[in-house]
């Protein structure tokens, strides 16, 4: 690629630029079903961590990070607010809580940056695990009471609502896998999770809207790129896998109905209609094949063919120009506003990401220009965190500014240094890549691979 190269690939006006967060993993000191589960030990988590003081947001921390996004030219933050904090309680809010997260909203309103609030992000009080979590059918309409005391208290600074993080990985690592808690291994009450967590998002939606017509109420979900090895042998694992995993819930806002396979099905009449826009969360791409010694329902196994490049033990392959035909799939089932509300690598020594991050944006941009209704951009993370079971794995470092653990201390990474150039310009141009990931330029100003659509 010549060093004349000028090419500009410009995003859109009011494009939201920014990172994402979730309070467990950020804030330090939460007394939830998770940190419950931190001090089981028994390997739950990586060397039996516990998240701690995590990055010490709620202690004051949070402020000097939210200068770090300020620095780089972002304009939005997303961050979530911690359900145990807030109602400590069944029958009693937290005043003080929420005034301190009414503080951080407009520390971020300060600084320029709009805050993106997540009401569930993976972690509710230990009341509602009393209660059995999601499984208590009274769930949906208590997470609806919170949700709306809380659209109460912050909707002042506040426009964008995510109700709920990812739930079908929720429900595949706490129901089906066992990884994370309750550590259950049950197909059907995974399914019933997923369903509860659809009827939690349309509860709240009901709950808030009628009051608070302007908030904007969405949800963040996981979608994975599942190719199949061979179309004809494997093809039938590939569609199934995605089916279940990306597509089956969304049926329900459309037509109020979760279609797991065909004729099966949950009826969630409530739900349809309760979508104003939808994130897009993407990590990596799983390649599908047959292979009737693996257990499992369907003889079929994920796996990173060799030579590709790949995370961590268990991570699937990083193939970040997959975020477009994933764009083009929500855009196809709910066919609302999309914002990319997640998309990471973890990388240590920052070696992958500035390359990951330019190549994500690439497709990102693809899509704007194919005019599919993309507003926003949240990297996942701004600050290294608690990454889950991985805990504080060195290997699941995400953040644009690396942290360490024992001093709090922040350190700029060069990937940080890539997205301040790209939000300041508001384009990802050759310049800025010859700048700061030369090693990405031919790759994201090269043709389309073929298989793309
Ligand atoms: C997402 C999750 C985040 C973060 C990230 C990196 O699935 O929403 O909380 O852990 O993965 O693994």
């Amino acid at each position: 690629m010549s060093d004349s190269l000028q090419v500009e690939l410009n995003f859109p006006a009011g494009f939201l630029w920014g990172t994402a967060t979730a309070a467990h993993q950020v804030e330090g000191g939460n007394i939830n079903q998770w940190s419950a589960w931190e001090q089981k030990g028994g390997g739950r988590i990586f060397g039996n961590q516990v998240s701690g003081a995590a990055c010490d947001w709620w202690n004051g921390r949070a402020e000097g990070d939210f200068d770090r996004a300020a620095s780089l030219h972002n304009n939005a933050l997303r961050l979530s607010v911690e359900w145990s904090r807030i109602q400590p309680e069944p029958d009693r809010w937290d005043e003080a809580a929420l005034d301190r997260y009414r503080q951080m909203a407009a520390a971020l309103r300060d600084r320029g940056l709009e805050p993106v609030v997540t009401l569930y992000h993976f972690t509710y009080p230990l009341w509602l695990e009393e209660r059995g979590g999601w499984l208590c059918p009274d769930a949906p309409r208590l997470f609806a009471r919170f949700a709306a005391r809380v659209v109460e208290a912050l909707g002042e600074y506040v426009r964008l609502w995510c109700t709920i993080n990812e739930p079908m990985v929720y429900a595949v690592q706490s129901y089906l896998f066992g990884l994370w808690p309750p550590g259950r291994q049950d197909l059907g009450e995974a399914l019933q999770v997923a369903a509860a967590l659809v009827r939690a998002h349309a509860a709240a939606y009901h709950a808030i809207k009628p009051d608070h017509p302007e908030a904007q109420l969405g949800f963040a979900k996981h979608q994975i790129a599942f190719t199949p090895r061979w179309p004809v042998v494997d093809g039938l694992g590939a569609w199934a896998l995605n089916a279940l995993f990306n597509e089956a819930i969304f049926g329900a806002f459309t037509r109020g109905r979760l279609r797991w396979l065909p004729g099966m099905t949950t009826s969630v009449p409530e739900a349809r209609g309760t979508l104003d826009w939808i994130g897009l969360q993407y990590y990596n791409r799983y390649h599908v094949r047959l292979n009737p010694c693996v257990a499992g329902a369907m003889l079929y196994e994920q796996y990173v063919p060799a030579g590709l490049p790949k995370g961590p033990d268990g991570w699937g392959e990083l193939a970040p120009e997959q975020v477009y035909p994933l764009i083009r799939q929500l855009h196809r089932l709910v066919g609302v506003p999309i914002y990319v509300t997640e998309v990471g690598v973890p990388d240590a020594d920052d070696s992958i990401r500035p390359g990951y991050l330019a190549r994500s944006l690439r497709w990102v941009w693809r899509a704007c220009m194919h005019n599919y209704p993309v507003r926003g951009f949240f990297f996942w993370s701004l600050v290294d965190n608690f990454e889950w079971a991985e805990g504080y794995d060195p290997r699941f470092r995400f953040g644009l500014y690396g942290v360490d653990f024992a001093t709090q201390e922040r350190t700029e990474r060069r990937s940080a240094r890539l997205y301040r150039a790209v939000c300041a310009a508001h384009a990802l141009t050759a310049d800025i890549l010859r700048e700061h990931a030369p090693e990405a330029i031919s790759a994201v100003f090269e043709k389309p691979p073929r298989q793309m659509p």
